[in-house]
């Protein structure tokens, strides 16, 4: 914990498939609260099964925060499903609630992902944010992610298009006994 974070910050969690509710929730917060930041929107995740907001805790590690039992943010991994391709994975979901940011709490759950990441044998982070969206930017930049691309034109909402930039990190650690070609 670093020394600004908030003294009682919220308690950081992996979400399992019993964890829909939660899950459901914050998913649905951010994309209702911050609707440009995200590729998804409400509309798409509102119509999904049970079964299929079960199936994206099973397919991807997603972390949450948990304000008692209220879950205030939330980090996803995805990752790469090819053999040769298993070493990377993408951060997805991320949302903060807003009274939460500046605080670390992002950070603190970036950090769980990286270690989560690294037991794994993931050794790169990647990401893609909009273009103008200054203060996710910021964050991942502020997290060691550099621009690695831009797809010109990669969103498109409400008929307008926005660039999207492609950025990527190394995990801070690595797996004990990753060797060579993991
Ligand atoms: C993205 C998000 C999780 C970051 O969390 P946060 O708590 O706001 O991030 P932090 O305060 O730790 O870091 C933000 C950093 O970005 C930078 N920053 C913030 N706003 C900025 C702006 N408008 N322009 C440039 N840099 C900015 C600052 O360097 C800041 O760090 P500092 O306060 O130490 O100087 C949060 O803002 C959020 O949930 N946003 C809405 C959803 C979203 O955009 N998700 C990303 C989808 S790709």
């Amino acid at each position: 914990m670093n020394d600004n974070m908030h003294p009682t910050m919220p308690v950081i969690r992996m979400l399992s498939p019993a964890d829909v509710p939660a899950f459901r929730a914050i998913r649905l917060e951010s994309l209702q609260r911050d609707p440009g930041a995200f590729a998804s929107t409400t509309q798409d995740w509102l119509g999904i099964s049970d079964a299929d907001w079960q199936r994206h805790l099973v397919d991807n590690a997603i972390f949450a925060a948990f304000e008692g039992e209220t879950p205030v943010a939330i980090m996803g991994l995805m990752r790469q499903r090819a053999s040769k391709m298993a070493h990377r994975a993408t951060v997805i979901m991320v949302y903060v609630r807003a009274i939460w940011r500046g605080t670390g709490l992002a950070e603190a759950l970036l950090d769980m992902l990286d270690r989560h990441a690294a037991i794994l044998g993931i050794r790169q982070l990647e990401l893609a944010v909009r273009a103008d969206n200054a203060g996710a930017v910021g964050f991942y930049e502020k997290a060691g992610f550099a621009a690695i691309g831009r797809v010109p034109g990669g969103f498109l909402q409400d008929g307008q298009e926005f660039d999207e930039i492609l950025m990527a990190r190394r995990t801070r650690r690595q797996h004990p006994n990753a060797g060579a070609n993991r």
